[in-house]
């Protein structure tokens, strides 16, 4: 009796778990094959809203960027790519930034400067084409920046930010368009 019900139950449990779909806005791998330009999509679908780099900053000789909705703001960017989990946006042949660690409540930041650093090596991408961070793509945001006006993205938002009312953040994914 048993001998007969073990093969069938065997025969359920591989159909059952063979073929694992992958949980909603679970990444599926630390690369993208081409080189990409970014798009916000709201929860609802509203969009695509372009994202664009923008310099947050420079020290001598590092230079800082973070991305943004901002609509007149002017892309220091043009596409990026993503190898091995690090987000490279393009500059120039001598100009070359890297993803920077990035930490909840905060937008995401790259840093150039030379000798080129590793990058930070936390993103991701979904196999429908979204972009994640520690294998999780639904956590972005678009959050009014206070201390700028402009729509920042936001990985996600933290309760109490000097410079955004988590509230009124609008939890988007974050589309990586083929160029
Ligand atoms: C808000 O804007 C300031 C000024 O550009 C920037 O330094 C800061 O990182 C931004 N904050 C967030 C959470 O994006």
């Amino acid at each position: 009796m048993l001998a007969s019900i073990y093969p069938a139950y065997l025969a359920l449990a591989s159909l059952v778990f063979a073929t694992p779909s992958p949980r909603q806005g679970a990444c599926t791998g630390l690369d993208h094959s081409d080189k990409f330009t970014l798009n916000a999509i709201y929860a609802d679908g509203t969009g695509p809203v372009p994202l664009k780099f923008i310099d947050s900053g420079t020290v001598p000789h590092v230079g800082w960027a973070l991305l943004t909705a901002c609509p007149s703001c002017s892309n220091s960017f043009a596409y990026s790519t993503l190898a091995a989990g690090v987000w490279h946006p393009y500059a120039s042949e001598y100009q070359k930034p890297v993803s920077w660690p990035l930490i909840a409540g905060e937008s995401p930041s790259f840093i150039s400067e030379y000798p080129y650093p590793t990058g930070w090596a936390g993103y991701c991408a979904t196999d429908d084409g979204f972009l994640g961070v520690n294998d999780d793509a639904s956590l972005w945001s678009l959050c009014t920046n206070q201390t700028s006006g402009r729509l920042d993205v936001v990985y996600s938002p933290v309760a109490s930010h000097a410079h955004y009312v988590a509230n009124d953040c609008a939890s988007v994914k974050i589309e990586l368009v083929d160029v």
